[in-house]
C-alpha cells in the first residue's frame, strides 16, 4: 500500500481529513484530550507543525537541534516513551493515535498496546516513495464502510481490531 512521496501526502481527499480530525480529536470526556503519536518527518509536514485541540507528541531518535519541546509538542526517544508520555497524563488524555510515518508505523501497528487500526482505502494509482507497513494477520476487520466518493477519488474505510 502506497503512503507518501517527497514528504506529501499525494491525495487530498477533504471527507477523509475531517474524519480523521474528528476520530483524532473528538473525546466522550469534554474535560480530556486525546494524544496523537508522530515521527519527526511526519510533525516536519504539517503545517502549523503541530494539531491543534491534540496533545501532540513527536518521536525523535536523533533529537535533532531545531526539534523544542513547547507547549503543544511533547518530544519522545520512542514509541514507548510516547506513550509513557500520554499514559502520565492519563487524568487529561483519553487516547491516543498513532499518526505517522512509515517508520514509525512499523513499531506502532506491531506494539502490543496497539487496539487497531483506522485504515482508508484509496482505489487509485499514486507514484510513492513510502509503503504502508503489512498489516499483521492477528488483526481483524471490525467493520468497512461503502466506497465512497469525494474529490474524484473512491474510497473506503476500514476498521481493524486487534484479535
Ligand atoms: N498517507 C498517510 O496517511 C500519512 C500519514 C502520516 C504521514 N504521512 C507521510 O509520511 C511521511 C513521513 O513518514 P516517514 O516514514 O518518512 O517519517 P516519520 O515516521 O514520520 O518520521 C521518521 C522520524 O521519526 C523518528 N523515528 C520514530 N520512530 C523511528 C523508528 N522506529 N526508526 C527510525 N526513526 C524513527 C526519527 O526522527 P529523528 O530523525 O529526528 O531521529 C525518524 O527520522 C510524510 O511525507 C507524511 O506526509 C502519510
Amino acid at each position: 500500500m502506497v503512503f507518501s512521496k517527497d514528504g506529501k501526502i499525494p491525495w487530498r481527499i477533504p471527507a477523509d481529513i475531517r474524519r480523521f480530525r474528528d476520530l483524532t480529536t473528538k473525546t466522550s470526556d469534554p474535560s480530556k484530550q486525546n494524544a496523537v503519536i508522530m515521527g519527526r518527518k511526519t510533525m516536519d509536514s504539517l503545517p502549523m507543525g503541530f494539531l491543534p485541540g491534540r496533545k501532540n507528541i513527536v518521536i525523535s531518535r536523533r533529537l535533532s537541534k531545531r526539534l523544542k519541546q513547547t507547549q503543544e509538542i511533547s518530544v519522545a526517544r520512542s514509541l514507548d516513551d510516547a506513550l509513557e508520555i500520554a499514559g502520565a497524563d492519563r487524568n487529561n488524555v483519553e487516547s491516543a493515535f498513532h499518526i505517522g510515518g512509515a517508520r514509525s508505523y512499523a513499531d506502532a501497528i506491531t506494539h502490543p498496546d496497539c487496539a487497531g487500526i483506522y485504515l482508508t482505502r484509496v482505489y487509485s494509482d499514486f507514484e510513492c516513495d513510502l509503503f504502508f507497513p503489512a498489516i499483521p494477520p492477528y488483526y481483524k476487520i471490525k467493520s468497512q464502510s461503502e466506497v465512497m466518493k469525494d474529490a474524484g477519488l473512491n474510497f473506503m474505510y476500514i476498521n481493524y481490531i486487534r484479535s
